[in-house]
């Protein structure tokens, strides 16, 4: 008899603690998730929004990454993972290959890469260059300081055309591979990084033969857009200077 009681009153106990664990664990989970919806609501109204629309525009390797004289690459000595044909990394590759052969079927020309990825090093020898041929104003104006170039990323392409006038020069923009360049080369995923009247934004003159990749998605979304300067596109502020 007095063994029964004992049962009975070890199994009520039992199932107390079980109760009083099973409303524990049930407040706990509420509490958390109440917490993590005000955490949410709060990151939402007070945190700044994240105003690159959704692009990773800050990690090196990214397809969208944006560099300038106010965004450095990370670490400044940054090397891609992999360069491939035309000097670029492989997706950006892919996609020249399939402008190119797009512009000469167009009969636009023939297009060649003058430079495209430049190591930390190499950017410092251009930048020495052009600072010390045209002075620090000017020559600021058209080579990034080492760290902080694209050039750096394997996304970005100096180009020319065979036999076409203007390799690397303002005029490039009125030749029959610049005009077809500026039209078409967001159906490849490149972009004209630096247009003509963006230098307050972008920090460079305009330079009609720097592209850049950016993937097919980003440069469709500019083009239909109609906004040409990726910054402005981005949400991101004008880096006219370091
Ligand atoms: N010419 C571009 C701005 C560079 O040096 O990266
Ligand atoms: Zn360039």
């Amino acid at each position: 008899m007095k063994r029964n009681l004992r049962r009975k009153y070890l199994a009520r106990r039992l199932a107390a603690l079980a109760l009083v664990m099973a409303v524990f664990v049930g407040v706990s989970a509420l509490a958390a998730g109440a917490l993590g919806w005000v955490g949410s609501l709060a990151t939402g109204w007070f945190a700044p929004s994240p105003n690159s629309r959704g692009y990773d525009v800050a990690t090196s390797s990214s397809l969208t990454v944006v560099v300038n004289k106010q965004r450095p690459l990370s670490p400044l000595d940054y090397y891609p993972a992999q360069i491939s044909d035309f000097n670029l990394t492989p997706k950006a590759s892919a996609a020249f290959a399939k402008m190119r052969s797009s512009m000469a079927k167009a009969g636009a020309g023939d297009l060649v890469v003058v430079s495209a990825f430049r190591d930390y090093a190499t950017q410092l020898e251009t930048f020495t260059k052009y600072t010390s041929d045209l002075g620090e104003t000017a020559g600021e104006n058209r080579a990034a300081k080492p760290g902080f170039s694209e050039h750096q990323t394997g996304l970005a392409a100096d180009i020319a055309a065979t036999g076409q006038s203007c390799a690397i020069k303002i005029c490039f923009a009125q030749t029959k591979a610049g005009r077809w360049l500026a039209k078409n080369s967001w159906r490849f995923g490149f972009i004209l990084r630096y247009p003509k009247g963006a230098s307050e934004i972008t920090g460079y003159q305009f330079e009609p033969w720097h592209y850049r990749f950016v993937g097919p998605q980003l440069a469709r979304e500019m083009h239909k857009a109609k906004v040409a300067v990726l910054e402005t596109y981005l949400n991101l502020g004008p880096a006219p200077n370091y």
